[in-house]
Formats: structure tokens, C-alpha cells, sequence
């Protein structure tokens, strides 16, 4: 899998993407990255990529001949076309779905923008698919991209120990992942769930599963439609819900 990414801050988008995880599987070879640096296209002697607007308004545009040029660069040298995605607050949410849908492309294109944004009919003509990470306007598309990068490049094969590790996690299955402890068993007075640690794998697997719908009905109401959830399951997840209300009722035993 091959990442480009037509960007006026290259470095922006390496640092990210060369560090930690992702960076160990791009020296492995794992994926690819490529940063076009989209002022290296600009035909005037300034290197001047943004003008003000047709018809009025504050703050300047990038121009269509540098973003075309840049990605040009890049389609002409590619074997397939490749696919193209412009990181802006107009597009549609990004999601775990769009991110496992993005998986299946052999070369994807990221277009960064800047300032007001880009002029349309560039946009227009090379823009497969456009995706915001969420309903804010940040200064440009680079965090968007490389949020974009990550999420797709954590499922390539390889780049994890193994796929179980992203498999059971948040939004796979559309719920929340259950919780998870590690050692010590007690902390600060707090014990990990006895199911954990009884070595019982089927009982281990039900906890895990109705927890998943209970995280997600108390966290995200709004995904808990997404998910199967029987009368059964109900009582235990109401009773889980009391329990935990009592917990957290205020103490009504006399201080003195
Ligand atoms: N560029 C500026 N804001 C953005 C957002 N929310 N998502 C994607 N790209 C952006």
C-alpha cells in the first residue's frame, strides 16, 4: 500500500507518520509514504501558490495549476490510477468503515489544503472522495491526512503484532470495546473483574460481549442501534446499571 500525500508542509506529515508505530512499518517496508511538496509546481516566479478570490471575501485560495501539477507528478508515474482524497471540514465523517473501505485501494492520494481552501475546478477534476475527522476546522489538511494514514495503516497486515489486536478493539464490531486491566490485580482498592481471572473462556467471552453493548449504551447511545442486543442481555445490562448507580449514589452514612 503506497500513501501520497500533496502537502505545503511535508515535514508536517513525516514527523507524524515516520514516529512510532507506523514509522517502524515504513522502514520494514510495510506501506509507503511519499510527500509531494505542492509549491514545487507553481509557475510564477514568486512561488506563490494562493490568490484572493473572484467576487470577494477575506483570506486567499490555493490555485489550480500548482495542485494539479503536483498531482500529475504523481499520476503520471502511477501503473493505476490511483485514488484521490481531499481532507476538508465539507466532507463526509471519517469512520472505522471508511477506514477499512480505504484499505482496499493499492495507492491513495491525500490533497492537503490551506488557507480559504482550494479553487473548485482543480477539485473538481482530480478529487475522488472527500473526508473531514469531525464537525471543527483545523489550520489545514495535514492532521486530517495523517489521522486518515494512521487509522487505514494500523490495519495493513504486519504493521500490528496481529490483526486479534485491532479486531476486538472500539468500532470494529460498530460498539465499544469492553475495559481491559492488567497487572497489578488489586489497585487502589480496586480489583479486576473476578471473570478475568477465573481462566473461564466462554464466561470470559459473554463478560466481554455484553460489556462491549454496556460501555457503548452509557458512552455512545447513538451507535448502540448497531448492535444485537436480546431481553436477556437487558436484565444483566440494567442490573449492571443499577449497581453501578448505587456506587456512585453520594454517602448518606453520618461523618461523626
Ligand atoms: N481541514 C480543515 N479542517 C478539517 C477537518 N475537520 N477535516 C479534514 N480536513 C480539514
Amino acid at each position: 500500500m503506497r500513501f501520497t500525500v500533496l502537502t505545503l508542509f511535508p515535514e508536517q506529515v513525516r514527523n507524524f507518520v515516520e514516529a512510532s508505530i507506523t514509522g517502524r512499518a515504513l522502514a520494514r517496508d510495510i506501506f509507503a509514504l511519499d510527500t509531494v511538496q505542492i509549491r514545487d509546481f507553481c509557475d510564477n516566479a514568486y512561488n506563490k501558490v494562493d490568490d484572493t478570490l473572484y467576487g470577494g471575501g477575506t483570506g486567499m485560495l490555493m490555485m489550480c495549476e500548482p495542485v494539479y501539477q503536483a498531482w500529475n507528478s504523481v499520476i503520471s508515474q502511477a501503473k493505476e490510477r490511483p485514488h484521490t482524497v481531499f481532507l476538508s471540514p465539507q466532507g463526509a465523517v471519517f469512520t472505522q468503515k471508511k477506514a477499512q473501505e480505504l484499505l482496499e485501494y493499492r495507492h491513495l492520494v491525500f490533497l492537503c489544503g490551506h488557507y480559504e481552501g482550494i479553487d473548485r475546478r482543480v477539485l473538481d477534476e482530480i478529487v475522488d472522495e472527500e473526508i473531514s475527522i469531525g464537525d471543527y476546522v483545523l489550520t489545514g489538511g495535514e492532521i486530517a491526512a495523517c489521522t486518515v494514514i494512521d487509522a487505514v495503516a494500523r490495519m495493513i497486515p504486519g504493521v500490528l503484532p496481529s490483526s486479534s489486536a485491532y479486531e476486538e478493539e472500539s468500532h470494529m464490531g460498530a460498539g465499544l470495546e469492553a475495559p481491559q486491566y492488567t497487572h497489578p490485580e488489586i489497585w487502589h482498592d480496586m480489583r479486576v473483574p473476578s471473570v478475568l481471572t477465573s481462566g473461564h473462556h466462554a464466561n470470559i467471552r459473554e463478560w466481554k460481549r455484553l460489556m462491549s453493548i454496556y460501555e457503548t449504551w452509557r458512552k455512545r447511545p447513538d451507535l448502540l442501534a448497531n448492535l444485537e442486543v436480546s431481553e436477556s442481555d437487558w436484565i444483566t445490562l440494567l442490573a449492571w446499571r443499577a449497581a453501578d448507580a448505587d456506587k456512585n449514589e453520594p454517602d448518606t452514612k453520618d461523618s461523626d
